[in-house]
This record gives structure tokens, sequence and C-alpha cells, in this order.
């Protein structure tokens, strides 16, 4: 399989079409965002160590037969994945309220939620990424209604195995969002990234963000946290 041209670039990764007519050849870059790409800067080694943590995760999901659009990785920074037609929706699992969640709603951050809280947010940075539901869903024609059915039943088992993973680790799974996309047979898959950066990954122990909110919120440099969180997966 060979490079082709680029078919996107994002904020956090540029994917490329290959010789492969379903593969999509995907390279994580160095930029961090944050507030829909309001603050930006480039930190060296964030695509590698986020490319790495994506990987292995995907691996492990796939070990728990939770299958994804990963097929392997080829560099530091560089994935082959499965091209998918892309839900245009971020699914949010919240299982310790934080973030947007604990402004809008007035609840103290670090508090376990009584069950895992599903949102779907609409992808569309022109609008900034509004928080939607189900009808919202339909209703925009997003997704059809058993689709809808099935993005909330794989998200809620993804949750189940990555709490799982986590705490082998030594980290509380606070909150976290996944993308969805359908295969040319019209499978749903789990697609883009699950690292640092779409997690909110506290230390078990202290309680200490291991994510991109100490990015977001000027905390520190978040290479060594992202690193550490990559080592105690390998780990495992
Ligand atoms: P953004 O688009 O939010 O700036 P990225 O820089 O991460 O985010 O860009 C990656 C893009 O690739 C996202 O728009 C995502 O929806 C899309 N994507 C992820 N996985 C796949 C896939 N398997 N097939 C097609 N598109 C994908
Ligand atoms: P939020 O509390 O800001 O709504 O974020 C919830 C989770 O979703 C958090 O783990 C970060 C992740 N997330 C993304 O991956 N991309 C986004 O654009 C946003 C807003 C959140």
């Amino acid at each position: 399989m060979e490079k082709r041209g680029i078919l996107y670039e994002g904020k956090a990764k540029q994917l490329f079409e290959t010789t492969e007519p379903d593969v999509l050849w995907v390279t994580y870059k160095n930029q961090a965002t944050a507030g829909n790409g309001a603050k930006k800067e480039t930190i060296a080694g964030k695509g590698e160590l986020n490319n790495q943590i994506t990987s292995l995760i995907f691996e492990k999901l796939k070990e728990k037969g939770i299958p994804s659009h990963f097929i392997e990785r080829l560099s530091d920074t560089d994935q082959a994945i499965e091209k998918v037609e892309m839900f245009p929706l971020e699914v949010v699992i919240r299982n310790v309220a934080a973030g947007s969640f604990s402004r809008r709603l007035d609840v103290e951050e670090g508090k376990d939620l009584p069950f895992p809280v599903l949102e779907f947010y609409l992808k569309e940075d022109a609008l900034n990424d509004p928080l939607i539901n189900d009808d919202h869903v339909l209703a925009l024609e997003l997704a059809a209604e058993e689709e809808v059915a099935e993005l909330k039943k794989q998200a809620r088992h993804i949750n189940q195995a990555l709490i799982s993973l986590f705490k082998q680790a030594g980290i509380r799974l606070v909150d976290f969002k996944l993308e969805f996309g359908k295969t040319k047979e019209g499978t749903i898959i789990l697609a883009d990234e699950i690292s640092p950066d779409t997690c909110r990954l506290w230390d078990l122990k202290t309680n200490d963000s291991l994510d991109k909110d100490v990015f977001r919120q000027d905390r520190g440099d978040i290479i060594p946290l992202y690193q550490e969180v990559l080592n105690r997966l390998n780990q495992l």
C-alpha cells in the first residue's frame, strides 16, 4: 500500500487516500487546539504519543471483541485505517461530572454520576459543535432510528471496556468522545481516535489530570502526562 493525495486536513490529523480504495493513511499532527481552534499551539511529540496511545487502545478493544477502523500502526505518527462514511456526530459518555457538564448544569467536578450519561453533539465547527438530543439527530437525518440505537449500544459497551482498561492502568475514565462511521457494507464501527485529547483521564490516587485539560486550562506541559498514559497502558 502506498500513500496518495491528501483527502482532509483537520485540527489534529491529516487523512490521505492510498492505493487501496477502502484504506486511508492518517498522520497525527503536533498541533493542539482548544475552544474550537481558538487556542492553537504546536507541541513537539504530541502526534507520536496520540498515535501510539490510540493504536494501543484500538488493539486492546479488538482483543475484547470491539471492532474499529484501525488496521495497523505504520510509523511513529501514522496509521492505516478503514475508510468509512462518518456520522457528523460526537458521542460523549460521562462517568464523572466535569467540563461542560459541570459548567452547564452547575454540578461539582468529580462527582460520580449514577450511570454513564450519553450525549450527542453535532460535529459542525461553524456552530461550535452544539449539544443535540436524539430527536435532533433524527429530525436532521444525521442517523436513522436503528442507527441511533446502535451508536448508543456500542458507545456504552466501549465505555465499559475502557473503564476497565484504564482502571488497570491506575486511571479514572471521567468522560470521553467517540466518533463512528459506516463501512461500505453498511456496518457501524468505531472510528477516529481515543487519546488524552479526546478523554478526561484522572490519576486514580491523586485525581490529577493526565489529559488535554492541562493544555485547555494552561496548567503546564501535556507531553509528560501523555507519555505517562502511554507507559501505563504499555505495561498492561
Ligand atoms: P477535526 O476534523 O475535528 O479537526 P481531526 O484533525 O482529528 O479532527 O480530523 C480527522 C477527521 O477524520 C475527522 O473529521 C474525523 O471525523 C475523520 N475520520 C476519522 N476516522 C475516519 C475514517 N475511518 N474514515 C473517514 N474519516 C475519518
Ligand atoms: P466537554 O466536557 O468539554 O463537553 O468534553 C467532554 C469530553 O469530550 C472530554 O473528554 C473531551 C472530549 N471532547 C473532544 O474530544 N472533542 C471536543 O470537541 C469536545 C468539546 C470534547
